[in-house]
């Protein structure tokens, strides 16, 4: 069974982070989500992946190759124009097999699927959709179903009072490969707006199933810093990296830490991190590999990417930073979300 990662979108609620970069490569707890992602279905025995993808495509390729280095197979379906979801499903034909897994890859899971793969298999339908609930379906493609799970309408983002249930498309997706001869070729299309109602109106059988587990789309920068509070939290259980001291301190390798830093957990510090005398780390705060914090630095509730220099006596709350930024001595930042202009990128 392969698994189609569908890792094109331009995430532009999570702008500037995303700027330069695909959402699904945003790390999550130092790591890019992607690859958490990976090894996550690797753990459910899923091995071959196609990877969708068009916005920054190299920083996908150049990170996972073709995959020996997490033991997994990955080949790469490359959009040369924005093609949307079911697009860039049907671009990515030649490489499916005849049943396969579709996921967004922007979506924090940690999930079992062969309970929905086990259920797609009885049914004998052309789709299934796992589903969640949420409280405001508004924002994502909300479904209507009858008692045997079947689906009879799918309505994309609807308003609130239109919506016909909480139930909602968490963005996974078992196939039949039938079922890509109801999408066009060579135009953008959308799965949701497009052929999830043309497979319904056409009896395909487009079954759903609600998911266990941690989910969360991690969409906009406040869901962002949510998905690493329950990180940091375990309540949302990746592995991370670096030792835990036990009271809920993660620090990687080769760090140096100056007299008198107090950490307050929950924290999770990278590896080679620098942190200068009396700084107070936490509580929920997430230092990227080779940061150096100067002296009485104060970071609360924020998430550093690798490769950041905060000057003395700097003051970080409620921040999200991107990688190589260089903050200046006696900064008070509350609620910044910066992101640095790449070489490659200045006028
Ligand atoms: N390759 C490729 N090409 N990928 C794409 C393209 C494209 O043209 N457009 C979007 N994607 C990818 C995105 O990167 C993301 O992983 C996934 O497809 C879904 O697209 P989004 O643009 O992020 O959609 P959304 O977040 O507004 O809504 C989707 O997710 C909700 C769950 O969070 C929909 O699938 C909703 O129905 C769903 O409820
Ligand atoms: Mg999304």
């Amino acid at each position: 069974m392969k698994a189609l990662l569908l890792a094109g979108g331009l995430g532009t609620r999570m702008r500037p982070l995303t700027e330069w970069m695909p959402k699904p490569m945003a790390p999550v707890g130092n790591r890019p989500w992607l690859e958490h992602l990976v090894l996550h279905l690797k753990d459910q025995g899923i091995d071959e992946f196609v990877f969708a993808v068009k916005h920054y495509p190299d920083r996908i390729r150049d990170y996972f190759g073709d995959g020996s280095r997490f033991g997994v197979r990955i080949e790469y379906a490359v959009e040369t124009k924005l093609l949307g979801t079911a697009g860039a499903i049907k671009n990515a034909e030649p490489l499916l097999s005849d049943r396969f897994l579709v996921l967004n890859a922007d979506i924090i899971y940690q999930v079992p699927l062969v309970p929905l793969l086990d259920y797609h298999a009885g049914h004998g339908g052309a789709v299934t959709i796992g589903l969640t609930e949420v409280d405001d379906p508004s924002h994502y493609g909300v479904v209507e179903q009858t008692d045997s799970g079947r689906i009879v309408r799918f309505v994309e983002k609807p308003q609130k009072q239109e919506a016909p249930s909480n139930r909602i498309n968490a963005g996974v997706y078992v196939m039949e490969k039938k079922a890509l001869s109801f999408i066009p070729p060579g135009r953008q299309v959308s799965i949701e707006r497009e052929t999830f109602p043309l497979l319904i109106q056409q009896g395909l059988g487009v079954y759903g199933m609600p998911l266990r587990g941690y989910w969360m789309d991690m969409g906009t920068r406040e869901r962002y810093r949510q998905v690493h509070w329950d990180l940091l939290d375990r309540k949302l259980n990746l592995p991370l990296k670096g030792k835990e001291n036990g009271k809920g301190i993660w620090q990687g390798e080769n760090i140096e830490i100056g007299s008198g830093v107090l950490f307050v957990p929950p924290v999770l510090i990278g590896d080679r991190v620098r942190i200068g005398d009396r700084s107070v780390i936490g509580p929920y705060a997430v230092i990227g590999d080779d940061c150096e914090l100067g002296r009485g630095v104060r970071c609360t509730e924020t998430i550093v990417w690798d490769h950041c220099k905060v000057s003395h006596n700097t003051q970080l709350n409620h921040c999200i930073f991107g990688s190589d930024l260089e903050i200046g001595a006696r900064q008070i930042l509350y609620e910044a979300v910066m992101n640095r202009m790449p070489e490659a990128m200045l006028p």
